[in-house]
């Protein structure tokens, strides 16, 4: 199908990097449409780890272009200290590979120092971000006094950007925070604007030539449903749309794209999440750590961008098929399957229950989930490692009547697993 859409069903760090790198193997095209270096998705191959933040997972794959759509907020910093990584590692990220849409917005340092201070602000009631300045970013996107990435090639930029940060440190000083250096900044985005201008391009038109020639898009979402700005868990949530509908507007696509989409949504066999929030099925204690891992491993549950140990808990059926009608799912991807192995029984929560009344869809979304208890339903767990299986039939039949009864509850197919970190460790299920 020409546009695979590839969004997070949870509260992000689902597993989208590798799941997008599984599918960007048939690809031609791998686009983000949202968010900025608060992401981070993570691709293994061999010994080689790749934490991206702001270029699209499918860059790994040599044929692939890849896109950085206008519904994105792009730290310069971030994406040359990215681009240096990738080049260091064999991976060619020339201005043919690479497009920067000429609408997406710029995230400088005095919107890093507004997203501190604003949480600082906010003491306890913090929302947890990961201080990137992606809410300020998107802030002055919607007040209309944004920098974008096409501001670049104006003779006044310089001169805006110093506006910018002067305006900037007007909120910063009554935060109580110091201001930045103006000419310091203006001078930083000087150098930013001369290295980026080669990849500033209008990606609208190039997506919609690609698609008119039979070419596949991947979509990247970044973070999950459960963040997003408008059906996510708000106020505790990110600053753009995550769910698939946003890959539209995130990327200058129309309707006439989506009705030939293929949708998957990555959900984690387990829930995290990281920042504050509510989360139903969160568990504590010794089934905490062993949902999360030490951190000795790379793939243990701990912030891609801020190492922040994540909360952990039992799968939530209810906000699963919440995310499947939110985005138009047609299939899942489940993550991390290995990581369940070993225990006797699973928990996997089927409705919630408030006031004695059980409750399968929410009546106001997810915003106000303090309020539901979980219920839950017990599944025989598995004890095989399943992390060398790559048949879906050689999966431990308890696996697969775990996956069996999510797919249920999601009411659409399950149609990859993945049982570890590396890229052949996936299952595919038709
Ligand atoms: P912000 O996006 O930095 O403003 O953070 C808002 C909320 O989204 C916080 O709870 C963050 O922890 C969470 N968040 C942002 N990006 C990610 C991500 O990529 N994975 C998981 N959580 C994220």
């Amino acid at each position: 199908m020409p546009l695979q859409v590839i969004v997070g069903a949870q509260w992000g760090d689902e597993g989208k990097g590798r799941i997008v790198d599984w599918f960007a193997a048939q690809a031609d095209f791998s686009a983000r449409f949202n968010g900025g270096d608060n992401a981070g998705h993570t691709v293994t191959v061999g010994d080689r780890i790749f934490k991206l933040h702001l270029v699209p997972s499918g860059i790994i794959h040599p044929r692939i272009v890849a896109i950085l759509g206008n519904g994105m907020v792009v730290n310069p910093g971030t994406l040359f200290e990215e681009m240096d990584m990738l080049r260091q590692a064999g991976i060619s990220v020339s201005p043919e590979r690479l497009r920067i849409s000429y609408a997406a917005h710029l995230i400088t340092p005095a919107h890093q120092a507004l997203d501190k201070a604003l949480e600082a602000q906010r003491g306890k009631g913090n929302i947890g971000t990961t201080g990137r300045g992606i809410g300020p970013a998107y802030t002055d996107k919607a007040t209309r006094r944004g920098l974008r990435l096409a501001d670049m090639l104006a003779p006044d930029f310089c001169e805006r950007v110093g506006d910018h940060v002067a305006e900037a440190n007007r909120t910063l000083n009554m935060l109580g925070a110091s201001g930045l250096d103006p000419a310091t900044v203006c001078e930083q985005f000087r150098q930013a604007a001369i290295r980026l201008k080669p990849y500033i391009a209008d990606t609208t038109l190039e997506l919609h030539a690609a698609l008119q020639a039979g070419k596949t898009v991947l979509a990247e979402g970044a973070q999950g449903t459960l963040l997003d700005i408008d059906f996510g868990t708000y106020p505790f949530v990110t600053s753009s749309n995550t769910t698939a509908p946003g890959a539209l507007t995130g990327l200058g696509l129309g309707l006439d794209v989506a009705r030939q989409a293929r949708v998957v949504g990555v959900v984690k066999a387990f829930q995290t999440r990281v920042g504050s929030g509510p989360f139903p099925t969160e568990v504590f204690d010794d089934l905490a750590l062993r949902l999360r891992g030490t951190g000795e491993n790379p793939w243990d549950e701990y912030g891609t961008t801020t190492g922040r140990p994540r909360r952990v808990g039992w799968l939530d059926g209810v906000l699963l098929k919440y995310a499947i009608r939110i985005n138009g799912m047609s299939e899942l991807a489940v993550t991390k399957l290995d990581i369940l192995s070993g225990f006797d029984s699973l928990q996997l929560c089927t409705a919630y229950r408030r006031d004695g009344k059980l409750f399968t869809d929410l009546p106001f979304g997810p915003a106000d989930l303090g309020r539901y208890e979980p219920v839950y339903e017990k599944l025989p767990g598995w004890l095989e490692d399943v992390s060398a299986v790559d048949t879906w039939a050689s999966l431990p039949p308890a696996a697969q009547a775990y996956l069996d009864r999510l797919a249920d509850l999601a009411g659409v197919p399950v149609r990859l697993v993945s049982v570890g970190p590396e890229r052949e460790q996936v299952v595919s299920h038709q």
